[in-house]
Parts: structure tokens; sequence; C-alpha cells
């Protein structure tokens, strides 16, 4: 394989405001100086990834603006292969983000040339699925570019999807993720009816897994993590950091996940792995800025 990790996916413009409290409806507050980072789930993943070290590609759509300028030189940066980034067709998707004193985001976001990454885009990529070991996806990008992705995967090769923001998933995405990982409120969204009256993630993890996904990962903020699969349910422990902006973090933990699945590493292996590379990238503002190299993470 030439690439450990393809990532298919969004690649937004963060407008970054800090607040003391998010406003009412009807409400101004004011915030702190605006910041402008590269994000998006799906950018925010290759640069994790590349920053660790793995080989990684990145199949998405900016626009033909300063925003998408800002996207492509930030996965330049960090050593991602850009050659499947299209450019054109609307503007560079925005994330309007604010992050409150305990270092919690709210984010809106206008999907612009995300929205245009389409089925025919995923085939005419086709020899970047050939060359990769592991693809991932999320769902800033339309649902049928994610089905396209998992009828374009090349034989031997590893899905797993981060199915935010959560919407019911069909069954033919559901059975080829290896893992699904999900936090509370993805694992509600994705159960639907199934999330039943259980508040135990334990539950959880057993339900999604009899969706059909061959393992599911459930994320628990400070709690950790939950590891499924046929072989068992088991809790990963968190990392203890101080929180400034977790924006990003679950982007990095999947693709931290993803990149030593890929390596061989057991489920629970790359999850501990990848819950220290979501911290690291807690204890710092912004998404893809704050993400850790492998020595960061050594070191934390
Ligand atoms: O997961 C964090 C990301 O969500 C941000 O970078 C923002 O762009 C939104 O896509
Ligand atoms: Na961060």
């Amino acid at each position: 394989y030439d690439y450990d990790l393809l990532v298919v996916g969004s690649a937004n413009a963060d407008l970054v405001i800090g607040v003391e409290r998010r406003p009412e409806a009807g409400e101004t507050v004011l915030g702190s100086d605006l910041a402008v980072h590269p994000g998006g789930k799906g950018a925010n993943q290759a640069v994790a990834a590349a920053r660790l070290g793995a080989r990684t590609a990145l199949l998405a759509r900016v626009g033909d603006d300063g925003h998408g300028r800002l996207l492509l030189d930030s996965q330049r940066a960090a050593g991602v292969d850009t050659v499947g980034v299209l450019v054109g067709g609307a503007p560079t998707g925005v994330a309007l983000i604010t992050v409150d004193p305990s270092g919690d985001n709210s984010i809106v976001v206008s999907p612009g040339a995300n929205g245009r990454l389409t089925p025919q885009d995923v085939r005419t990529a086709a020899s970047l699925f050939h060359a990769s070991r592991v693809v991932s996806t999320q769902l800033e990008i339309p649902l049928e570019t994610v089905v396209e992705v998992v009828r374009s995967l090349a034989p031997g090769s590893r899905f797993v999807l981060n199915p935010s923001p959560p919407r019911p998933l069909p069954t033919e995405v559901l059975t080829a993720c290896d893992p699904l990982i999900v936090n509370e409120h993805e694992a509600k969204v994705v159960l639907g009816d199934a999330a039943g009256v259980s508040d135990v993630p334990e539950d959880w993890a057993r339900l999604l897994l009899a969706k059909g996904p061959r393992s599911v990962v459930v994320t628990l903020g400070g709690e950790g993590a939950l590891v499924a699969s046929a072989e068992g349910v088991a809790r990963v422990p968190s990392v203890k950091v101080h929180a400034v902006d977790t924006t990003g973090a679950g982007d990095a933990f999947t693709a931290a996940l993803a990149w030593r699945l890929g390596a061989g590493a057991s489920l629970a292996e790359a999850a501990a792995y990848a819950a220290r590379v979501g911290a690291a990238a807690v204890t710092k503002e912004g998404a893809q800025v704050s993400f850790p190299t492998a020595e960061e993470v050594a070191a934390l």
C-alpha cells in the first residue's frame, strides 16, 4: 500500500470565538478576537494521522478561495498527499464555532464545497482506494458519497466511520464499519428507537454491534472509551489533561485509531493510543493546529 490511511471527508475554515457563555435566542454577547483555523472533520483526520507519521491522502473538495488555500496549505505542511483534493464548485465549507471557558464547543457548519463531493468524485479517485490500507470518513459530506466510498473499498482494506454529525445509517454502510466510532450522542441517533431505555454505554455498544458493524468504539469523553467486537466489550481508560479547546479532538482520536489498526494493533491497543492523541489535542486551541506529533504523544 502507498497510503496507511485515505480520509474521505470535509474541509472547513473554522471561525472561532471564545465566549463566557453562549447567547440565548434574540440575545447578543461579546466574545474574544476571531481566530481562523483550518478544520473540518475529514481534513482534521488527515492532518492528525500525517502528523503522527502515517502516510496519508485526503479526498475532499474545497472552494477556489482563500479558505480553500488555507486548508490546502495545512494539509501540505502536515505531509498529507493532496492529489485527491478537488477545487471549485462552491465556497469552501465554514464552521462557526464558539468555545466556552470549559473548552467545550458549539458548531454550525455551512458545508459549501463539501456538499458537492459526489459519488462520481469517489469513482474518479479509484486508484487512491486501491493504494490505501485503511479508509476513513465522517458525515459532513453527502450520504450517497459515503455509500460510494463503501462500494469503492479495495479487497482487504479496512473501513472506519465516525458518523458525525449523526443521522440514521443504511445497513450497507453499517456492516462495512470496522469500527464504527461514536460518542454518546451519535450512538443514540444511530440506534434510533433501538436505543431503548438503557443509559448504560456497554448496552449501546452491544446494540450498535447488533446493527452490523464488525467492531464498535464508543467514546465517553473524560470517562475514556468502550471497544466492542465479537470478542466482547472492554473499557479503555481516559488520559486526564486540562482542556483548553476540545474542537477536533474526536477527529484526532479517530485518525490515530484508524492508523494503529492498519498497523496491526488490537482494537483496545489502538483505542488506548488514540485516547492519548485526543487528550494531547484538547490541551491547545484549535483543531489541526493542536494535533500532536508521535513524540508529543510519547511525552504525555
Ligand atoms: O470535529 C471538529 C470539526 O467540526 C471542526 O474543525 C469544524 O470544522 C467541524 O467540522
Ligand atoms: Na484543540
